[in-house]
């Protein structure tokens, strides 16, 4: 099973992706987490993410999806993959339903989270990582908007889109999401 964590920055991709990675055997790929590595460790890439990460502004489409694809031809992607951060462009979705279907495979679910822009600011305000002082956590959430936000009717139209309820308590979130994963897995039968 292939999920995509799909919502505003703050709005709890990466918590939840932790917990369901736990819970499910699926194996949690963050592009964010991805490029923090890259910078971390100086390379090429990582000093070129940090030009956009920095002033909140998406890396290139092509750098993200290379680096995707390296990241979903390792061994440990078994079961399937939870998707966090990645698609965030209708380019990167269209590359990254070409990326699965070379694999045989395709997304099962794309888990909206949502939560109101003020709870977003103030989560983010509250934990204090390179990119969450105010300037550019609005850039952040103006770059969603602008560039993220279409695939929520991408996806709708390809009849994958989940709405989950983003707010309330981190668990209460994730039994929301396993609710809506079950159902997909186990669809209950037709009625005629
Ligand atoms: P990325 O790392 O993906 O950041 P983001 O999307 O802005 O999202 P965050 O990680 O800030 O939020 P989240 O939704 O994961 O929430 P979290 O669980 O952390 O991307 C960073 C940058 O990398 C981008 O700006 C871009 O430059 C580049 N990039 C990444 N992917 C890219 C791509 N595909 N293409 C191009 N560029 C890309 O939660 C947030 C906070 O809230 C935490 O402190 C958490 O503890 C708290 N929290 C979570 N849930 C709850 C809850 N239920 N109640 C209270 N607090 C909560
Ligand atoms: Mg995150």
């Amino acid at each position: 099973m292939n999920v995509v964590l799909l919502g505003p920055p703050g709005s709890g991709k990466g918590t939840q992706a932790e917990r369901l990675q736990r819970r499910t055997g699926l194996i949690h790929v963050s592009t964010g987490d991805l490029f923090r590595k890259h910078l971390g460790e100086g390379t090429e890439l990582g000093v070129l993410a940090r030009t956009f990460m920095d002033r909140g502004d998406l890396v290139p489409d092509e750098v993200t999806v290379e680096m995707v694809r390296h990241r979903l031809g390792e061994d440990d992607i078994l079961r399937g993959v939870l998707l966090d951060g990645f698609p965030r462009t209708v380019a990167q979705a269209d590359s990254l339903a070409d990326l699965l279907e070379e694999r045989g495979e395709r997304i099962d679910a794309v888990v909206l989270l949502e939560v109101d822009e003020q709870v977003l600011v103030d989560r983010l305000a509250g934990r204090g990582r390179a990119d969450d002082n105010p300037e550019t956590v609005r850039a952040r959430l103006e770059v969603y908007r602008d560039q993220t936000e279409p695939l929520v009717a991408y996806y709708d139209e390809r009849g994958a889109l989940r709405r989950v309820d983003g707010e309330g308590t981190v668990e209460d979130i994730s039994g929301r999401i396993e609710a809506v994963l079950q159902a997909i897995d186990n669809p209950s039968p037709s009625k005629c």
